[in-house]
């Protein structure tokens, strides 16, 4: 009895289990396998937390407080065809591993850092804004808006439907090559009260 039921383990969790040279590289294989899957899905899935709504605009009050409040009165937050952009859709360079591991993320860290701990009252918030939306609007310089031309291409727009002033404006900026953030400042937050406008917007 006890020894057919060794046998009949044997044929298969013991011959598994044991460290043969055979099945070692197989379980070694899997178990790498395994905790690789674990790591990426564990990440991917942290990721998905850390990328939400909610966190990135709710974890720390001065964010709640704050651009995240006057995000919730945004167009891109609620709007007639019931499309969303969420914090990352600006924030977070793109492709998927920029994201990761690219000059994005330092920037995304510069603006976290700024906002967090230091500036941890409505008041000190105000105090810093323009320091921390020079640096995101230097950043979506540098990336000729590619965030938000994720989403709006002027190829995309229908100039008849667009205020006169919109389509003189998208029509010169095109034939230009000007980009979105050059003119459209302040487009999902309030502005720093030190901002005095661009010389292309305020005329
Ligand atoms: C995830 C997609 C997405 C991203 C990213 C995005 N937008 Fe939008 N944007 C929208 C949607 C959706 C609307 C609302 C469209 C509507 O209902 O008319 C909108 C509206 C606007 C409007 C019109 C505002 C108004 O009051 O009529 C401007 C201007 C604008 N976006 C600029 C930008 C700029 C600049 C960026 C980059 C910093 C950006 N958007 C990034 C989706 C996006
Ligand atoms: C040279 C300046 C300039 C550039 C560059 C520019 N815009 Fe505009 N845009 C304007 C002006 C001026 C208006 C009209 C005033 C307003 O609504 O803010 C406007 C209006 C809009 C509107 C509202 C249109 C309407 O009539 O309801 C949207 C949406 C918009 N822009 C998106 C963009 C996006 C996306 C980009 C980048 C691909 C972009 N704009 C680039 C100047 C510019
Ligand atoms: C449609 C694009 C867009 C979305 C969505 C968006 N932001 Fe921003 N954010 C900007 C731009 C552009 C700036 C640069 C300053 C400006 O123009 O208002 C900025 C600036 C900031 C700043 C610097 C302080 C300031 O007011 O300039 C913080 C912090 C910030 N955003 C956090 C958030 C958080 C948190 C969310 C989500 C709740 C969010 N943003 C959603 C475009 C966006």
């Amino acid at each position: 009895m006890e020894s057919n039921k060794q046998g009949s383990s044997d044929s298969f969790w013991a011959r598994i289990r044991r460290p043969s040279t055979k099945y070692s590289v197989l379980t070694l294989a899997a178990v790498f396998f395994g905790i690789g899957m674990l790591f990426l899905g564990g990440f991917n899935a942290a990721m998905d937390v850390v990328g939400t709504l909610e966190f990135c605009g709710t974890t720390c009050h001065e964010m709640r407080d704050t651009v995240y409040k006057e995000y919730m009165q945004n167009i891109h937050y609620k709007n007639r065809t019931g499309v969303r952009a969420i914090c990352t859709d600006c924030h977070v360079p793109r492709p998927w591993f920029q994201k990761v591991w690219r000059k994005g993320t330092a920037g995304l860290d510069v603006l976290v850092g700024k906002a967090t701990g230091v500036v941890d009252t409505p008041e000190k918030f105000e105090a810093k804004r323009m320091e921390m939306a020079s640096i995101e609007w230097k950043r979506m310089t540098a990336s000729r808006s590619i965030e938000c031309r994720a989403c709006h291409d002027f190829d995309a727009m229908d100039p008849k439907r667009q205020k006169p002033a919109a389509r003189q404006k998208h029509d010169a900026a095109r034939q230009e090559g000007k980009h979105c953030i050059e003119c459209h400042k302040g487009i999902a937050h309030k502005l720093p009260k030190e901002y005095k406008g661009d010389s292309e917007e305020e005329e």
